[in-house]
């Protein structure tokens, strides 16, 4: 009886630990974008290569559907384009033009 309840309590606190994980989802297109925060800084806010936040979606869009579009060669950038869908490459720039770029920080 006593492994049986605290069975149940553990199988309870695991139930609210998956409840709580689900109300701190992190924003749509963040999970994809955070593969481009090594390069480009968290949120892409930089310090890093090109700062890519704070523009416009149709912005940032249309420059990752370019680079997908284009030939592979030896760059970085058309390569990690190819790895996504359009879907995700859209979502991924609704992310990042909802945030602050760097050069409009306070500090
Ligand atoms: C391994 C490093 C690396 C990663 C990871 C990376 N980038 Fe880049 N990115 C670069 C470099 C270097 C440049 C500048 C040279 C170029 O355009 O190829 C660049 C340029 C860009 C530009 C053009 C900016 C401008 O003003 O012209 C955009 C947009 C961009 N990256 C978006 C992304 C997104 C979105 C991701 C994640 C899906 C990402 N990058 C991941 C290295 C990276």
């Amino acid at each position: 009886m006593r492994v049986l309840s605290t069975a149940a309590l553990l199988g309870a606190s695991l139930l609210a630990t998956a409840a709580g994980a689900q109300t701190t989802a992190p924003p749509a297109g963040r999970l994809l974008a955070s593969n481009c925060f090594q390069c480009h800084g968290t949120n892409g806010a930089g310090p890093g290569f090109d700062n890519i936040a704070g523009k416009s979606v149709d912005e940032i869009y249309k420059e990752l559907r370019e680079m997908k579009s284009e030939k592979p060669g030896n760059d970085i950038m058309k390569a990690h384009a190819r790895g996504y869908t359009d879907e995700q490459l859209r979502q991924i720039s609704a992310y990042l033009s909802q945030q602050r770029s760097s050069s409009s920080r306070d500090d």
